[in-house]
């Protein structure tokens, strides 16, 4: 596994941004799997400069989502769509025809899984999948003491995430179960990135790096990942053993 440190979150961002331009540079009908949240926000922001910049052309590419919160539905803001729709398809010029997404409202949540999974073994995999880190060290709705062996799967969130995920919404939310790829989508994805920033993930990224690999901390299947990497700042890197940032 590999372990970048970045001096700070925006050099953090401007060499995630550089690794999914130079992806779609080498491979221009390449399949992303892009994680929302508060981390890679600034790396897409930086990926639509290039896009306005023609630097970087992301019309030939697949997107695949990696997660959504069940029962939201995709108005409202803190949904994992209504970010992918306003933080990256509209930056970066993604058209819908494109992009394959989690239902989070569907009456039948099985067969939404069934039918990402189908999705992604059609595209003939997932190219670049770039993921953050829970604080409870899940990866997607992968939470703690999930089985490796998953697909996409209903997750039974745990309090930490029911409570932490209220920050993307504007009031609080019931928020009990997520719809999310599996171990083994993340594990057969060619290239993974694990990302996370600020003092706040120091704990858990730790365990993610040093700890043991276990269900406990699914993030750290990462290491298991024969093309891994874990980015990270500074801030978040401050309790491993004897690192040097970037
Ligand atoms: C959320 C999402 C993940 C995300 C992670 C970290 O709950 N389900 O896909 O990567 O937790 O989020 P953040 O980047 O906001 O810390």
């Amino acid at each position: 596994m590999l372990l970048n440190i970045y001096g700070n979150y925006e050099k953090l961002s401007t060499h995630i941004a550089d690794v999914i331009s130079e992806t779609i540079k080498n491979n221009p009908a390449a399949v992303l799997c892009l994680a929302t949240g508060d981390t890679p926000r600034r790396a897409y922001q930086l990926l639509a400069k290039k896009v306005e910049e023609k630097k970087a052309d992301f019309t030939r590419c697949t997107f695949i989502a990696l997660d959504e919160w069940v029962g939201i539905p995709p108005e409202n803001a803190g949904s994992c769509r209504y970010f992918l729709e306003n933080e990256v398809f509209a930056p970066l010029n993604i058209m819908m025809s494109q992009v394959y997404l989690f239902d989070g409202m569907s009456r039948d949540l099985a067969e939404e899984c069934k039918k990402m999974d189908n999705i992604i073994a059609a595209n003939g995999g997932i190219d670049l999948m770039l993921a953050g880190v829970g604080m409870n060290g899940h990866i997607g709705f992968n939470e703690p003491g999930i089985s490796p062996g998953k697909y996409a799967h209903v997750a039974e969130l745990d309090e930490v995430t029911q409570s932490v995920g209220q920050k993307y919404f504007t009031g609080p939310v019931t928020i009990k179960q997520g719809i999310t790829l599996g171990l083994q989508h993340i594990l057969q994805s060619k290239k993974l990135i694990v990302i996370a920033n600020g003092a706040k993930k120091a704990g858990i990224i730790k365990k993610v790096v040093e700890g043991e690999v276990s269900s406990v901390i699914p993030a750290g299947i990462v290491r298991k990942h024969p093309d891994g990497a874990v980015m990270i700042d500074a801030e978040a890197a401050d309790l491993l053993e004897k690192e040097t940032a970037l």
